[in-house]
């Protein structure tokens, strides 16, 4: 039995279409059914289209800060959907304990920076800031905190003289599209195995 994949997303969604391209290779233990997006002006979602997977739009605005009936009507898609892993990939609304814990072990992020440093924003010119030699990025299991589950995967690059948040965001993310697919292709391999 194949493994089902959402994938959350708010903006271009380049590591969307990186994890779309890897499940789309022989033998993946997953297959993506659904990408939703929380804004319907979200690139990501027309990108989802052309390579032929469902897409969903859950605008937050729609809610008018009514943050638990966002969360149940992203939760009622994916339920629909018939869901097993959920991949949060440049999706920037702050998801709330109840609806977390509704897919604890199954959801997974990528954070921009070596965690535990620097969660939240701006994690480039944070690190730039305290004169860091290196910075990456990290895949990690979403629990109620912030950025705060435990880690699967990370990458690491070296931050280069001159650079600016721009530049070491650009190479960050280069590491970031090489780094989740390989760990959502590890994670959901452990899954089916159990
Ligand atoms: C990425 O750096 C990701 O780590 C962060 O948002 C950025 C945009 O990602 N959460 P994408 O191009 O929308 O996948």
């Amino acid at each position: 039995m194949t493994l089902r994949v959402a994938i959350l997303i708010s903006g271009g969604g380049s590591n969307m279409v990186r994890l779309l391209e890897d499940m789309a290779e022989p033998g993946h233990a997953a297959e993506p059914v659904l990408v939703l997006a929380n804004d319907p002006t979200a690139g990501g979602l027309a990108k989802a289209a052309a390579q032929g997977i469902a897409t969903s739009v859950v605008d937050h605005r729609d809610f008018k800060g009514d943050r638990a009936g966002f969360e149940a009507a992203i939760d009622k898609v994916l339920r629909k959907a018939d869901v097993d892993i959920v991949c949060l990939a440049g999706f920037m609304r702050i998801l709330g304990a109840d609806f977390v814990g509704g897919w604890e072990g199954r959801m997974l992020n990528i954070h921009p920076s070596l965690l535990p440093k620097y969660k939240g924003l701006h994690t480039h010119q944070r690190a730039l800031d305290a004169g860091d030699t290196e910075h990456g990025c990290s895949v990690h299991l979403v629990t109620p905190a912030l950025d705060d589950g435990p880690i699967l995967g990370q990458a690491t690059v070296p931050v280069q003289e001159g650079d600016t948040a721009d530049t070491l965001a650009a190479r960050v993310l280069k590491e970031e599209h090489q780094l989740y697919p390989k760990v959502l292709r590890e994670f959901a391999t452990s899954l089916k195995a159990e």
